[in-house]
């Protein structure tokens, strides 16, 4: 069995939504300590739904497969929505990581959370 999947090497080679939303509403930046691979989300939204996601992820290869299904995921979404979502979740939907590459999937779920929380802090909800 291939080490990735066809998901994995797809949203790798043909990234969705990279790049930057210069006036994002909120942006959240993670990284992880161990592998020293950094990511950054930029959300657009507008009367709570997602409008415009867009990342920029300096990383490994899942990390990127990660981000861009993690802004497919949520585009178009209510922000309660996006605020749940899991790295399971993600893994899930690009078909599965190998255990040792989950940790990339988890820097998806926080750069949104911590993106979303910028995005609160700027409305004044927290
Ligand atoms: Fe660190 Fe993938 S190896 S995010």
């Amino acid at each position: 069995m291939a080490l990735y999947s066809e998901k994995v090497m797809d949203h790798f080679l043909n990234p969705r939504n990279v790049g930057v939303i210069e006036d994002a509403d909120g942006v959240g930046e993670v990284g992880n300590a161990k592998c020293g691979d950094i990511m950054k989300m930029y959300l657009k939204i507008e009367n709570d739904i997602i409008t415009d996601v867009k990342f920029e992820t300096f990383g490994c290869g899942s990390a990127i497969a990660s981000s861009s299904m993690a802004t497919e995921l949520i585009k178009g979404k209510p922000v309660s929505e996006a605020r749940e979502l899991t790295n399971k979740a993600v893994a899930e939907a690009l078909d599965g990581l190998p255990d040792y590459k989950m940790h990339c999937s988890v820097l998806a779920e926080e750069a949104i959370r911590s993106a979303l929380e910028d995005y609160e802090k700027k409305q004044g909800i927290q």
